[in-house]
């Protein structure tokens, strides 16, 4: 006798993936989300303020309530939900900046050239568009997507810092380095619940344009230096030395070894280097959330980096003359780990 047809919903949601995704992405081009604001519109009036087709913004209306960005209250009258709310800039924990930059072409462009970038071991993109993500993005120069990706950063770490600050005793150290800080959102945190502490933010100078914004913010701004350098060449003088999402950035571990080293350099004798990274188990085993595995092949197809396991930081680590202490985080929603570096 033959098996009934199964149907693995799961995998018929990986493979139609991308349709609510662009689905989405065309609902704030169209900024759908703005145009309706607290109010229930007909059809007819949503199309009025998009000049859109009303016909086919029904249908569109009607995906965005199926997937709970909107609720249609009457038929053909929508009004935007508080998961639809996430979508626009000003909302409380707006998922904004996120969407805007896993949504622009410059994220998805290079995924239809991962076959070419498995087999030649180039980037996706660069195969893709004739260049690299950074030039093509004009990322030193800023642009309306950096300052995305930017206040992206700054979604993201404010939680860490959160539970950063809890979970490590800084009360014997005086002088923090944050190595790549960007915007500071880290330094803030460490620096607002610890008073003795000074700091140092360090990063080129088109990663700390924000910064001064975040650090006078968090009131902290007398006791933080911004100083503007290349971790490659050197990393400032401090007993606490932290790195928060820098590491995964660098997929040839010459790289990372450099940047360790130069920490191990100007780093206390009895300092401590704590990398915040998300750290993969030695094999698959479902402790990691899907989406940071295809988020690492995600750095395959166009920001370069890779995520490393345990074992590949604790290498590293010994090589640049440090011990391991790994910390779980396990209360932050993205699965940060927390590393503790020793000098030996
Ligand atoms: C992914 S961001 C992380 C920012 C911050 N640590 C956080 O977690 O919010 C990586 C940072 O590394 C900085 N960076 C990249 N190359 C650098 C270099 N050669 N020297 C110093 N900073 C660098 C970038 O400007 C950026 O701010």
């Amino acid at each position: 006798m033959s098996q009934p047809a199964r149907t693995d919903e799961e995998l018929l949601r990986m493979l139609t993936g991308y349709m609510p995704a662009f689905l989405i992405s065309a609902a704030m081009r169209l900024e759908l989300f703005a145009a309706f604001g607290a109010d229930a519109l007909t059809t007819e009036e949503a199309a009025r303020r998009t000049s859109t087709h009303a016909p086919s913004l029904l249908r569109v209306l009607r995906g965005l309530a199926a997937l709970d960005l909107f609720t249609e209250e009457s038929p053909g009258t929508f009004r935007v939900t508080e998961r639809g709310r996430l979508l626009l800039p000003d909302t409380p924990g707006s998922m904004h900046a996120l969407a805007a930059v896993v949504l622009d072409e410059s994220m998805w462009g290079g995924w239809p050239s991962l076959e070419h970038a498995v087999k030649s071991g180039k980037p996706a993109f660069d195969h893709a568009f004739g260049t690299d993500y950074m030039s093509y993005t004009g990322w030193a120069d800023g642009s309306e997507l950096r300052e995305h990706v930017d206040r992206l950063m700054l979604d993201e770490t404010r939680p860490v810092a959160a539970v950063l600050v809890e979970s490590f005793d800084f009360s014997r150290f005086s002088t923090l380095v944050d190595i790549g800080g960007g915007s500071g959102p880290l330094t803030a945190a460490v620096l607002a619940a610890n008073p003795h502490l000074h700091a140092v933010l360090y990063d080129l100078a088109d990663g700390v344009r924000q910064a001064p914004r975040v650090l006078a913010d968090a009131g902290v701004e007398q006791r933080c230096e911004l100083r503007v350098g290349d971790f490659f060449a050197s990393v400032p003088e401090g007993d606490l030395h932290m790195c928060k999402s820098v590491l995964f950035n660098w997929a040839d571990d010459d790289q990372v070894s450099a940047i360790l080293g130069n920490s191990r350099r100007s780093l206390a004798r009895d300092g401590r280097l704590l990398l915040v990274e998300h750290m993969l188990p030695d094999v698959v085993d479902g402790s990691m959330p899907w989406d940071q595995y295809v988020s690492d092949v995600n750095s395959v197809v166009s920001l370069g980096g890779r995520l490393r396991t345990e074992s590949e930081y604790r290498a590293l680590l010994t090589e640049a003359g440090f011990d391991l202490v790994v910390h779980r985080l396990p209360t932050v929603p993205s699965g940060y780990s927390l590393l503790e570096a020793v000098p030996i």
